[in-house]
């Protein structure tokens, strides 16, 4: 049986914060659908992310990006995955706080090298950095947008999270 949210539940934070991971598991939990934006925007525009990237841009990446979470919003009541950068723009964050629970899986910097170092998932904007390199674009891009995520409803500091603590967190959200 599938259960059904008041409001979905928007997983955000910079990439390689575990937010697919944690999704997966606590929808699996909740009984709810999981949806992941990214294979969304990638299903969308029939090409992979990488691919969009190289032969379309980051703008065009943007713009598939925000239809497919405005979409998102409009019919999924379980819990969304989103990329790093699709709460990081007016529009977006005003959506995502009118439509949904959002929590901010937060993510120390030093954790997020690390874990970016060793990550299958080709990410387009770190492609081919040096160490030093990517922690510097950490760093500039947090800048930038932790005005967005620091909006989110819940802020969790998640170098340590587990599906179980992410749940206890969430349960005046739950019905
Ligand atoms: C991006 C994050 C990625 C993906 C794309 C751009 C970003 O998703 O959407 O590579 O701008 O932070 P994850 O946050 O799931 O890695």
């Amino acid at each position: 049986m599938v259960t059904l949210l008041a409001k979905p539940i928007v997983l955000l934070g910079f990439m390689g914060s575990g937010k697919s991971t944690l999704g997966r598991q606590l929808a699996h939990q909740l009984r709810v659908e999981f949806v992941d934006l990214d294979r969304q925007v990638e299903i969308n525009a029939g090409i992979s992310i990488p691919e969009i990237f190289a032969h379309l841009g980051e703008k065009k990446f943007r713009e598939i990006e925000s239809q497919v979470l405005r979409e998102a919003l409009d019919v999924q009541s379980g819990i969304i995955a989103i990329g790093g950068g699709a709460p990081c723009n007016e529009i977006n964050i005003r959506l995502i706080k009118q439509k949904t629970v959002s929590v901010y899986l937060k993510i120390s910097i030093p954790e997020l090298a690390a874990r970016l170092a060793s990550s299958p998932t080709p990410r387009p904007l770190l492609e081919g950095k040096t160490l030093e390199e990517t922690m510097k674009s950490i760093v500039d891009l947090l800048n930038q947008r932790e005005t967005y995520y620091n909006q989110a409803d819940l802020i969790l500091e998640s170098d340590s999270i587990t599906p179980a603590l992410l749940l206890n967190a969430l349960k005046n959200f739950l019905p």
